[in-house]
């Protein structure tokens, strides 16, 4: 879902720049005398760029709102279950793997060797969440699964020659 708003949203940009060199290309013949235009678009700018600051503003309001990003998406009360996943070139190493729709997880994920990416994605192959596998790091990961399904945990950052190796698999019942 994100990535097709993503892909749709930078299509949308690409279509109105290109729109805009095409305008820009077709006009840079016309001889007009200059003055008036310049006046014109300096005003057209300030006002482009009163409306960028302020929707600039908004939108890191908007999304700050949710700092800090990593807590705990379960409701206050609720035991998590800790999975420890903790990596090795070139395996996962997963405390457990079989769980139930509604279960809440917190992973803990750490590594003895590089680093690698922990990204844990759903059924539909979507990413859910992800984190960093550091070693002498303990990063934790929550996700409460509400879908049954196999989802698979995939090495996120290139660690060597088995880094495509580096698949897990979690059951959701
Ligand atoms: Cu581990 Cu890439």
């Amino acid at each position: 879902m994100i990535q097709t708003v993503a892909w749709i949203t930078s299509l949308i940009f690409m279509v109105l720049i290109g729109i805009v060199f095409g305008w820009v290309a077709l006009n840079s013949t016309k001889k007009e005398d200059y003055q008036p235009i310049i006046k014109k678009w300096y005003k057209v700018r300030k006002v482009y760029g009163i409306a960028l600051v302020a929707l600039m503003v908004i939108v890191t309001i908007y999304t700050l709102r949710d700092l800090p990003y990593n807590e705990p998406v379960y409701s206050a009360g609720v035991e998590p279950i800790i999975v420890d996943a903790e990596v090795l070139q070139f395996s996962w190493n997963i405390s457990q793997t079989e769980f139930e729709v509604g279960d809440s997880v917190e992973f803990r994920v750490t590594t003895a060797d590089v680093t690698h990416g922990f990204g844990l994605y759903d059924p539909d192959m979507e990413l859910i969440a992800q984190t960093q596998a550091m070693p002498e790091y303990t990063n934790n990961v929550y996700i409460t699964f509400d879908e049954p399904g196999s989802y698979e945990i995939l090495c996120l950052e290139y660690c060597g020659l088995g880094h495509h190796l580096m698949i897990a698999t979690l059951e959701v019942k």
